[in-house]
């Protein structure tokens, strides 16, 4: 297992659309356990296959339930698709690839999806919650959508400023 380098913002591989897994072999096994250990050094409360410049539709989300420590459940989705989703909320998103920012952003309160496992079987799962938070934004990634995007041009050029004063 490796851990892999996470690219940062603004790396333009961060904005790729990424393509469907079509090929369920040992090198996705390979790539998906070496995301589970990216994420959880990380740490992280998920991992998007493009953030480790792999532009393919693979994500790895953090499922612990209630009594579970993190890292005890881990699942990964392949060719995930938010298949509905229901009523809104607000949490406070950060993500590995976006340094030192977290702020609120409006997503779905619960969505269900269907993905594909690393044998290729087909299942589907409902987030709600910080899980929904989850998937929304990992889901997001795959599209070269960065949560970022979902905050209000005022408060992505404080951000664009910070990072060009840090820079500096
Ligand atoms: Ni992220």
């Amino acid at each position: 297992m490796t851990i892999l380098p996470i690219l940062k913002y603004p790396d333009p591989r961060l904005r790729i659309v990424s393509k469907a897994v079509t090929t369920f072999d040992e090198n996705l096994a390979e790539l998906v356990m070496d995301m589970k250990e990216t994420m959880l050094d990380a740490p992280g409360a998920g991992l998007a296959a493009p953030q480790v410049d792999r532009p393919l539709r693979i994500i790895v989300v953090d499922w612990a339930q209630e009594g579970q420590e993190y890292g005890q459940n881990v699942l990964a989705l392949i060719n995930p698709e938010i298949v509905a989703s229901e009523g809104a909320q607000v949490f406070d998103e950060g993500c590995l690839s976006v340094l030192d920012l977290t702020a609120n952003v409006d997503r779905a309160a619960l969505v269900e999806v269907q993905a594909k496992d690393i044998s290729g079987q087909p299942f589907s799962l409902i987030g709600e919650g910080r899980q929904a938070v989850i998937l929304q934004h990992e889901i997001d990634h795959l599209n070269g959508v960065l949560f970022l995007d979902h905050l209000s041009s005022l408060k992505q050029e404080l951000y664009e400023k910070k990072l060009r004063k840090a820079r500096k």
